[in-house]
């Protein structure tokens, strides 16, 4: 039976959602792509933390285990932070494995880095679960590349901040009150900043930047502000006025055709497609010369959302690949 062995970095939310949906789908995996998918290897910080049971799996905290073993064709990556992401990516790309990453941080800073590397090696990157977790976004804007233009997108792309505004406006709770329960309910990070200064959602932006428009714009030019700041009154009297605030991400080209980007909270008509938007979803608007505008909505992280995005993208790889990758 043709099998692919895989490796996965990091087995926390994301890396064990791969895993269980690897094993309850490994039929349909099978059917679909005529391959059996075996998770080889997983790579941790501790090796000796309290986990859910993994038979015949080596686990390591050394990732020259990973680099050393020639079995493996895919990487998936779900650690967190740039270093040592980045650097465990490039050496996967230069021994010719495939990667498949869920890490928007070092995505948004290397990405372009990384996919050239990719195409000199003649191998391929998924990263859907980088940007509104199981919104096929990147898959959506790569296809309309194909034979269109994008103009602009705009996003509610990060889902903690929608939740907080969301609870704001229906219950008149305070920011903290409503950061609390994001955190109670495990929407939040215990270090809730980057999602509530907006800094998330910027460098989903970057990567969407990336590639609709083959740049992104100069990090220091877009003006970034998060939900933090924002008064609750504002909000309850803007829902008097049937308006919302949403936090919303948005990346155009300017007429130069250089790409523009700007983050912050936004009042939101009854009309607009983000109006009904709430709760932890994330949305997206792609504006195309060809198709007009387009929206996407969906749950925005999530161990099963984040690890279907990223099975996608194995399918997707195995589907591309199929005359390449050898059966072991
Ligand atoms: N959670 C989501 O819904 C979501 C959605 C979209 C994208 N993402 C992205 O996916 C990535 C993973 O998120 P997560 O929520 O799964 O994080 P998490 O629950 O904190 O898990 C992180 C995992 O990475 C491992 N790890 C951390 N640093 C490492 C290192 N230096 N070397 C080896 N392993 C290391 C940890 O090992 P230990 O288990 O030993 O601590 C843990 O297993 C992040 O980049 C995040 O931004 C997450």
């Amino acid at each position: 039976m043709p099998s692919i062995k895989v490796a996965i970095l990091g087995f926390g939310t994301v890396g064990e959602g791969v895993y269980r949906i690897l094993q309850e789908k490994r039929d349909e995996i099978k059917k679909s792509t005529g391959f059996t998918v075996e998770v080889e290897i997983i790579l941790v910080k501790d090796k000796n933390k309290k986990r859910m049971p993994i038979k015949g799996i080596q686990i390591t905290d050394n990732f020259q285990d990973i680099l050393n073993n020639p079995e493996i064709d895919i990487v998936f990556e779900a650690i967190v932070g740039e270093e040592p992401a980045y650097t465990y990516l490039s050496d996967t790309i230069e021994k010719g494995c495939h990667i498949i990453t869920a890490n928007k941080k070092m995505f948004a800073e290397h990405g372009p880095a990384l996919m050239k590397h990719a195409e000199f090696r003649n191998v391929q990157i998924g990263y859907e679960a980088t940007v509104a977790g199981g919104v096929p976004i990147i898959r959506t804007v790569t296809n309309l590349l194909s034979g269109d233009q994008v103009k602009r997108i705009q996003g509610i792309l990060n889902g903690t901040s929608n939740f907080i505004l969301t609870k704001m406006r229906k219950e008149g709770s305070s920011f903290k009150e409503a950061l609390f329960e994001a955190q109670r309910k495990g929407f939040a990070e215990a270090d809730p900043s980057d999602d509530v200064s907006g800094m998330d959602a910027f460098r989903k932006l970057m990567i969407l930047s990336s590639l609709a428009f083959g740049e992104q714009p100069d990090w220091d030019e877009v003006p970034v502000v998060g939900i933090d700041h924002l008064p609750s009154n504002e909000i309850t009297d803007a829902a008097k006025e049937d308006y919302r605030y949403r936090h919303v991400a948005d990346i155009w080209l300017d007429e130069k055709g250089e790409p523009q980007g700007t983050v912050g909270p936004a009042l939101i008509g009854a009309n607009h497609p983000f109006f009904n938007i709430d709760g932890v979803d994330n949305a997206v608007i792609v504006e195309t010369e060809y198709l007009g505008s387009l929206t996407v909505v969906g749950p925005g992280a999530g161990m099963y959302p984040t690890g279907s995005a990223m099975i996608a993208d194995l399918i997707h790889i195995i589907r591309q690949q199929e005359a390449v990758l050898i059966p072991n």
